[in-house]
């Protein structure tokens, strides 16, 4: 691996406090000090762009094993390489779920020549059925690094009780899908737009309850949770109160519920369909405000490919969008465009927090930290799906034009892409 040197980059490091012109150096992998540049060094001009740490996305679905047509280990670390995601949490929802040792052994070796670090999510419940628990020690010992039943709610509370109690003793993180399986299930939010397209709509109640419930444990036991893909109003409230009350928890949002409303789905076009779905302008107004106050820790994609073939029929297409190639851009252009939050705040939470939350060695470019990067710039360009570096091109995004483009990724101290 040769050694890279960046010269003349603006460097935004929200961990060190750092936001300011400077050189990058990295040897061997890691970031070393500027000064000590010697030798086989190969120079990078940075001048007009912005390094930042590598973002962390917790919310990935990387389809393999068994559904590689969608995507794959490889594929979708090269989406993630070109949105500048360096580190990943692959949710457990493949065929078969990661509920065995050999399937998180099986992804921890193939990841080995993936283009971003990945992090491997083990099931809380057996084929995420729901009722009978996985050996979670067993788990762990192979490799896992968080504990969900993403893409579904653990049904059996008694065991997602029983899953926090253990995370918390490991020192992983538990992640929530929160959703009352009993509401959900409709195709698009409950309301207006639902009643519009004549479909059955999935109510906030539904998220909400299921909110409720994980916040509920979260304090009767003094457990960490994490709540993902946050998408309501009263969700993001629920979070606040129990915030306020020391409760311990963390949670994510997405860049689509930042960007779009349920008025997309009046295109008719399944890309726009995902679980939690787009929702109303008070609850995307909601999500910016709760990321704004610290209520929203982070932001998290929710990539879920599929294929072109699947999305094809409005109704009966699977839920879910990829994400990763436009994460930034997208949140870039919502937040730091918008006026929201600076881009020191808009790093935190796409890179140092994600971080912190999973427990991993990443979101800083101190010396000595591995070295996880990208660079990017305002520059304007408009989402062409068959531009992407994916499997699929089931993206929401896709003919918005967006206002930060990644130019360059490194990924333990080696290229893995760059914006030609
Ligand atoms: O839209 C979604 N798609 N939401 C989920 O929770 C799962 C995901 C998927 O795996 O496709």
């Amino acid at each position: 691996m040769t050694d890279l040197l960046i010269k003349n980059v603006h460097i935004i490091d929200p961990f060190n406090n750092t936001d300011g012109p400077g050189d990058i150096f990295i040897k061997n992998g890691v970031f070393a000090d500027p000064e000590t540049a010697e030798g086989n060094v190969e120079i990078i001009n940075g001048t007009g762009m912005k390094a930042a740490p590598g973002l962390v996305d917790l919310h990935v679905h990387l389809r393999d094993p068994g559904q590689t047509d969608k995507e794959d280990i490889l594929s979708g670390c090269r989406a993630a390489a070109a949105g500048g995601v360096t580190s990943l949490l692959a949710m457990p929802n493949t065929v078969p779920a990661v509920d065995s040792p050999e399937t998180v052994r099986y992804i921890i070796e193939k990841a080995k020549a993936a283009d971003a670090h990945v992090y491997v999510v083990g099931s809380i419940t057996k084929g995420l059925g729901g009722h009978e628990a996985t050996d979670i020690d067993a788990l762990y010992e192979a490799g896992i690094s968080a504990l969900s039943d993403d893409g579904k709610p653990v049904l059996d509370t008694t065991i997602m009780v029983e899953a926090m109690k253990r995370a918390a003793q490991l020192g992983i993180p538990v992640t929530a899908h929160c959703e009352d399986p009993y509401l959900a299930g409709g195709k698009v939010n409950e309301g207006e737009i639902s009643e519009k397209l004549g479909v059955k709509g999935m109510p906030a109640a539904a998220e909400d309850a299921g909110t409720a419930r994980e916040l509920a444990l979260a304090a009767a036991y003094d457990l960490p949770v994490h709540i993902c893909h946050v998408s309501t109003r009263t969700s993001a409230d629920m979070i606040r109160d129990f915030k306020k009350r020391g409760v311990k928890v963390t949670a994510e949002t997405a860049p689509h519920y930042l960007m779009l409303t349920e008025e997309e789905l009046l295109k008719k076009d399944a890309d726009y369909r995902m679980n939690p779905p787009l929702r109303t302008e008070a609850d995307r107004r909601a999500m910016i405000e709760a990321l704004k106050d610290g209520t929203i820790d982070a932001i998290a994609t929710d990539h879920a490919p599929h294929t072109p073939q699947e999305k094809a029929d409005f109704e009966n297409a699977p839920n879910g969008s990829i994400g990763m190639e436009t994460s930034f851009a997208a949140a870039y252009t919502i937040l730091v465009k918008g006026g929201v939050m600076s881009e020191t705040e808009l790093i935190r939470k796409m890179s140092c927090t994600p971080a912190s939350i999973l427990g991993i060695p990443a979101g800083t470019m101190y010396i000595g930290a591995p070295a996880d990067l990208f660079l990017y710039r305002e520059e304007e360009w408009t989402v062409d799906p068959d531009k992407l570096h994916g499997k699929s091109k089931n993206t929401p995004f896709k003919g918005l034009t967006l206002a930060a483009k990644v130019k360059l990724t490194v990924c333990g101290g080696r290229i893995v892409y760059k914006d030609e």
